[in-house]
Order: C-alpha cells, then structure tokens, then sequence
C-alpha cells in the first residue's frame, strides 16, 4: 500500500521551501525592528491550558483539538494556536518579573486543528505570531496592527483589508451579552442547536455561526459598539487615532467577532481583496486579550497580538502574482575528467565550501558534456574544469557562465580567486 502523508498535511518540497525560509526571514527582520524576541514553546500542551486559554465554547475547543491521552494517562493535545501556550511559558517563567515591560515575544510553528480541508485550510498549518504583555496602552495594539500590515507589505502584497472592531471590556460585554440573549431568545427555537447552546455559554459566539448567517435576526442583532463604555471607547478612539496618525488604513466592523474567547477591546482581522483569491479571505487575525494571564494562573496582566498562517500568506502572494526573490544559483559547479582530477575535484570544492561558497560537482560519473548540462541546470555562476592535463600542469579552467570567458588559473589560486570574484 502507498503511504501517503494525512489529510489536510502536506509536503514542503525544495524549490518551494525557499519562498518558506524567505518569508520566515523578512518575518524575523521585522520582529527585530519592532523588538520582539523569539519564544520556544512545546507543540504539545495539557489539554486543560486551551480548554481554559481558548474557551470551552469555541469551535477550536469542542471540534478541533488533537487530543489524546499519553502512556501517563494525562490528557495532551496538539496545540491550535500559540497565544494560550505563550501566557503558560510567561506565567511558568516569570517573565512578568523581568525589569523591560511589556514582554514582546514572537513564534513561528505548525499548530493543529482538526478542521474540514480546504484550499488555505489545513490539519497542519504553520503560524507566525507574535504577542506583547504587560501593556494596556492604546499604542501597543497600533504597533501590533501596523506589524501585521507592514509583514505583508514588505512581501509585496498589495490588495489588503484591515478589519477593526473593538469587543469593549468586561463591564461593556456584559451589558452587550445582555442584549444578545434579549435579542436571540425568542428565535432560538430557529436557530441551530451549536447556536442554542451557545446563548447560554457564549452568546458573543452566535453572531460568527456559519449555519445561521442568514437568519434575519442576524442583521438586527445589538452592535457591541452601542455597548462600549466610556473607558473602552476613548480606548478604541485612541488606537484608530495612532491608526490614522500612521497612514494606516482600516474598516470598523461590528460584526467581527474572532472564534476565540479571549478577546476583548481591540480584535481585527486582515483579508485579501485579490481576485481569485478563494472563499477563506482571512489572512491573519488578533486581538486584546487582557483577563487571560490571569486565567491561566497569573497577574493580572494585559496581552495583545496575532498571528497569521504562511499557507494563506503564499495564497495571497500567488494571487497577486508575486514573485518571491528565491536566490538558488551555485557559485560554482566543479567539472573533473580523469582519475587525478578526481582527487583534485574533491579537494577543491572542499576548500571552496570552507571558505564561503556553494559548490557542487557530479557524483554520477557523467561524461563531461553531462556534467556541464549539470552546471547549467544548477545555474552555476562559475566552472572549474580540471583534466587529468591540466592537474599535471598545476592548472584549471575557470569559466564565467554569464560571458563565456574561460581562463587558466594555477590550482593554488583557485580559491583565492573565486572568493575575491563572489565579493565583489
Ligand atoms: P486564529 O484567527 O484562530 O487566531 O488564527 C490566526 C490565523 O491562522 C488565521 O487568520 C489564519 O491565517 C491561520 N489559520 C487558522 N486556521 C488555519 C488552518 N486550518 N489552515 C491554515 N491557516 C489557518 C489565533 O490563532 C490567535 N492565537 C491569534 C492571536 C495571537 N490572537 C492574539 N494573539
């Protein structure tokens, strides 16, 4: 029986993997600008941090989760996003000890859920995210924001949308849950039985059904904008006006709600407006989560951050059209004929490698017009090519594949030579 990988995993093959570590690459960059620092966390968790981080009524929770019980009898699961893991690790560590507040931390890893596979929708899907904790000013969401913008700006995506909304602060949720329950209930019977449920647990979680969204009573359903309070209005008014002092476009939307439970004030979301795009147009989403660290066992700590998936960031960027800078050509492909040019082939490229270069050469004994095809296919910027001849002459030929030039140089001056040519 052929072996295939699970549904909803794939395969990152070589010629693909470079578009991967270039984006993995412009991401750290950016983190390093805006001083974020990495963070390490276990793919695995008890199963009790996500129940308790993401929320009982979510989705992620009652429907997603890799779950299993280990050989201890404890149950694990396999994580479906990063923020409930980061809290746990600056709760364990202590880093809310540490002298420079907030802590600005950032991850890369594939997370796990357990959801229907589609195009941008996978079992395995890796996340890039990053969270700042121990801050409640306005501006810490705007440098999150404006992180997120600027991670696919400066990959060239052009056709973006920032979603904004503010789901206000406790005593405003309250009064907002409220009015849900008071809005919903005598539809209830109508809606489907996650919807029913969800009134009860969490009635935030109705308005993001997909079985429901065009019930009538959706449209009508109270705005939580109309439920802020003062403090949580001039905190929203605050982050879009360091939105707007930065250039950064976005668009109020009191519907989006975000399908975890920990958010509250700031949440967002980023699509892409590229045509053919697909049905999924989120591209990232985050949030204020500010009552989690406290959840998992900590402070009272405040918390901001997103995260965005390199699968549908690659979507985004094929929709657009956008050609990664993927560099793969060799520095040099090194062509031997003959038993001591062998010899001399292995050491060469050997010294080659230790001094800086990517070099290669053939280990399938192809005949010389093979072993130059070769070179090209690699896109070799140079050639050496040594004859049993020229080895006793103390020579090789050194071709430059973009001119054509070939010239003699005497062995020992090979390296020194070619090294002095990728420098210059
Ligand atoms: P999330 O909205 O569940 O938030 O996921 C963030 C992003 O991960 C999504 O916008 C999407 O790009 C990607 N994503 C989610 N599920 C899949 C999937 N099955 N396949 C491919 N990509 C997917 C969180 O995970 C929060 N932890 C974000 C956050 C950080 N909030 C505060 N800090």
């Amino acid at each position: 029986m052929a072996m295939n990988a699970p549904r909803g995993t794939q395969d990152i093959l070589p010629g693909t993997v470079e578009k991967w570590q270039y984006i993995e690459e412009t991401l750290r960059d950016l983190s390093h600008r805006f001083h974020y620092k990495e963070i390490r966390t276990p793919i695995f968790e008890h199963t009790e941090l996500f129940q308790r981080g993401v929320g009982d009524s979510t989705d992620i929770v009652q429907k997603e989760m890799y779950t299993f019980e280990d050989r201890g009898g404890r149950s694990i699961t396999l994580r479906p996003e990063g923020t409930a893991s980061v809290v746990r690790s600056f709760v364990q560590n202590k880093l809310y000890g540490l002298a420079n507040q907030p802590t600005k931390l950032f991850y890369f890893g594939p997370m796990f859920r357990y959801e229907r596979p589609q195009q941008g929708r996978y079992r395995q899907f890796i996340q890039f995210g990053m969270e700042a904790l121990g801050s409640e000013d306005p501006a810490v969401d705007a440098e999150v924001l404006s992180f997120a913008m600027k991670a696919y700006e400066e990959l060239g995506l052009k056709s973006l949308k920032l979603v904004l909304n503010s789901l206000g602060d406790q005593v405003s949720r309250e009064a907002h849950r409220q009015a849900l329950v008071d809005h919903f209930s005598p539809h209830k019977e109508e809606l489907c039985g996650d919807c029913q449920l969800r009134l009860e647990q969490n009635p935030l979680r109705v308005l993001d059904c997909k079985k429901d969204k065009d019930h009538p009573a959706m449209e009508t359903a109270p705005s939580i904008l109309e439920y802020l309070n003062e403090f949580s209005e001039t905190y929203f008014d605050q982050v879009k006006r360091y939105l707007d002092a930065m250039g950064i476009d976005y668009e109020v939307d009191p519907n989006l709600v975000r399908g975890l439970d920990y958010y509250n004030h700031t949440a967002f979301e980023i699509m892409s407006e590229a045509e053919g795009f697909g049905a999924i147009t989120t591209l990232s989403g985050g949030g204020r989560y500010n009552g989690l660290v406290e959840d998992i066992g900590g402070p009272d700590t405040p918390g901001i951050g997103f995260a965005l998936s390199i699968e549908r960031l690659l979507m985004a960027l094929e929709a657009e059209g956008v050609e990664l800078p993927a560099e793969d050509a060799l520095d040099c492909y090194v062509i031997a004929m003959g038993e001591k040019a062998e010899l001399e082939a292995v050491k060469l490229v050997d010294q080659l490698r230790s001094n800086g270069l990517q070099v290669d050469k053939d280990y399938l004994q192809k005949k010389m017009k093979a072993q130059f095809k070769a070179a090209d296919r690699l896109k070799a910027k140079k050639v050496v090519i040594l004859g049993d001849r020229e080895i006793e002459e103390g020579v090789g030929n050194v071709k430059d594949m973009t001119s054509g030039e070939q010239k003699e140089v005497k062995l020992e001056e090979i390296v020194n030579e070619l090294k002095v040519e990728k420098e210059e």
